[in-house]
């Protein structure tokens, strides 16, 4: 078993670069399968995600290359199989991306029912709803989603809620439909724009995305084509929450400051420092930080991805603040954990009462998902002592080489590997 263990109480300070999105990565690698020819996609994150996808992708039969310089080069000429292999994408929420593109180039496909953090119900209702208004027929069958249309025809899908699953997936599925499918309410997210903008580098023909209406007109044919992934705006968060919380002074390179506005805005609020160039924000988090109240919403609101970060934060700031979770249901169980910690935080429903006073010290504790072990990351660098954090699986799923990362900040942190 791993384990990542930090001393807390060291001030953070210097630079750090962030790696390509996670959420971009794992909607782009399955969409090369779209392409009838070879894909290379650069500044590819190295995480537990995006290695079960490349793990999955081989399994349906696309070549897969991954080199040391952070590039994927994937060849989708030879697909033999529509039907992803159970093991490979059960634990990756993302593998119903296979749906969607499969569904569009070959008219079949048959993915596990997805996996991922588990914080509450995760539908996928509006997938379906969005996949079978264009022709296709579904049935969920032995823990397998089973898609089939002899063709799909362009629609107008209004999705009931804002959904980046299901606006990247129907996108994927209408590349090659006939005519023209738009999607209303669709999602903003930064990485639907990137998937976006790779498939329209392989020759789709997708319109708007970034705003809420997205046109996707149907065409014959992908080529392969060279693709850059955007930063991670959640890393990049995650550490400028830990420049925040240590009274630090960091500089988070290789970002696009527009991706963090609603970040930028909260820790202002706070008193924090915070500048920017045309790629880094420089975070200086000294004196007493303010309390704030924040409300998780989708892009460009404030990402319900840094709400675990933003609660560790608010347990070492001035006053007392609120969080409300609007995107899941259940996403406050790492509460528990930031508690034994000494956190003092009341939730009620969707709602949680941040005490600024809490005095944190060291304990062992347990990540329950992605973020929920970012937050706990975050807690231990302030806290006094020891913390030795356990399931550390679920952060490697979406933050390369953390330790290391934060470590080259000045953090007293480290890996470990102990017995069960
Ligand atoms: C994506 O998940 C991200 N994952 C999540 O990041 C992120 O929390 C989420 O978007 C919201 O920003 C990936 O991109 C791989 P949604 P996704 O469909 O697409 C409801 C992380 O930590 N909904 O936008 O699965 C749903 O219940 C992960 O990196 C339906 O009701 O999320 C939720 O309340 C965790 N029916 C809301 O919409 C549907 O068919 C948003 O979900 C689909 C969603």
């Amino acid at each position: 078993m791993e384990y990542i263990v930090i001393n807390g109480g060291k001030r953070l300070e210097g630079e750090v670069y962030v790696s390509g999105a996670k959420n971009a990565a794992v909607a782009i690698i399955p969409a090369a399968i779209a392409a009838n020819g070879v894909c290379v996609i650069e500044n590819l994150p190295y995480i537990e995600d995006v290695e079960g996808l490349t793990k999955a992708m081989t399994q349906i039969g696309a070549v897969c290359t991954l080199r040391d310089d952070h590039t994927l080069e994937i060849d989708s000429r030879n697909i033999t199989n529509c039907c992803a292999d159970y093991e490979s994408v059960r634990k990756i929420r993302a593998s119903y991306y296979l749906l969607g593109v499969l569904l569009g180039r070959f008219g079949q496909a048959e993915v596990p029912m997805p996996g991922g953090c588990n914080f509450g119900v995760r539908p996928i209702d509006q997938h379906i709803k969005g996949l079978t208004a264009m022709g296709a027929t579904i049935n969920i069958e032995h823990g397998m989603i089973k898609a089939r249309a002899d063709r799909l025809v362009g629609t107008n899908i209004f999705l009931d809620v804002v959904s980046v699953g299901a606006t990247i997936n129907i996108m994927l599925a209408a590349i090659y439909a006939e005519g023209v499918t738009v999607i209303e309410n669709a999602a903003k997210e930064p990485h639907v724009v990137d998937t976006a903008n790779f498939l329209n580098i392989l020759g789709a023909r997708v319109k708007g995305a970034g705003t809420d209406v997205i046109r996707i007109t149907g065409v014959q044919e992908l080529h392969g084509g060279t693709y850059t992934i955007i930063p991670d705006q959640i890393e990049s968060g995650t550490y400028m929450i830990a420049a925040a919380v240590t009274g630090g002074d960091v500089t988070i390179r290789n970002i696009i400051p527009k991706h963090m506005e609603s970040v930028i805005s909260k820790l202002s609020e706070m008193k924090c420092q915070v500048s920017t160039g045309s790629d880094y924000v420089r975070v200086q988090g000294g004196g007493d930080l303010r309390s704030v109240n924040v409300k998780t919403m989708p892009y460009p609101g404030y990402p319900t991805d840094l709400q675990p970060q933003m609660t560790a934060l608010l347990c070492k700031t001035k006053g007392t603040g609120i969080l409300t979770e609007t995107v899941w249901e259940n996403r406050f169980q790492y509460i528990n954990e930031l508690k034994r910690l000494g956190a003092n935080i009341k939730v009620d429903g969707r709602t949680a009462v941040v005490s600024g006073d809490s005095n944190l010290t060291g304990a062992q504790v347990n990540a329950t998902d992605l973020r929920a072990g970012a937050a706990l990351v975050i807690a231990a660098l302030a806290a006094k002592g020891e913390t030795t954090i356990g399931n550390v699986r679920y952060i490697d799923r979406g933050y390369e080489r953390i330790e290391q990362k934060l470590g080259s900040l000045g953090a007293d942190i480290r890996r470990v590997h102990r017995e069960a």
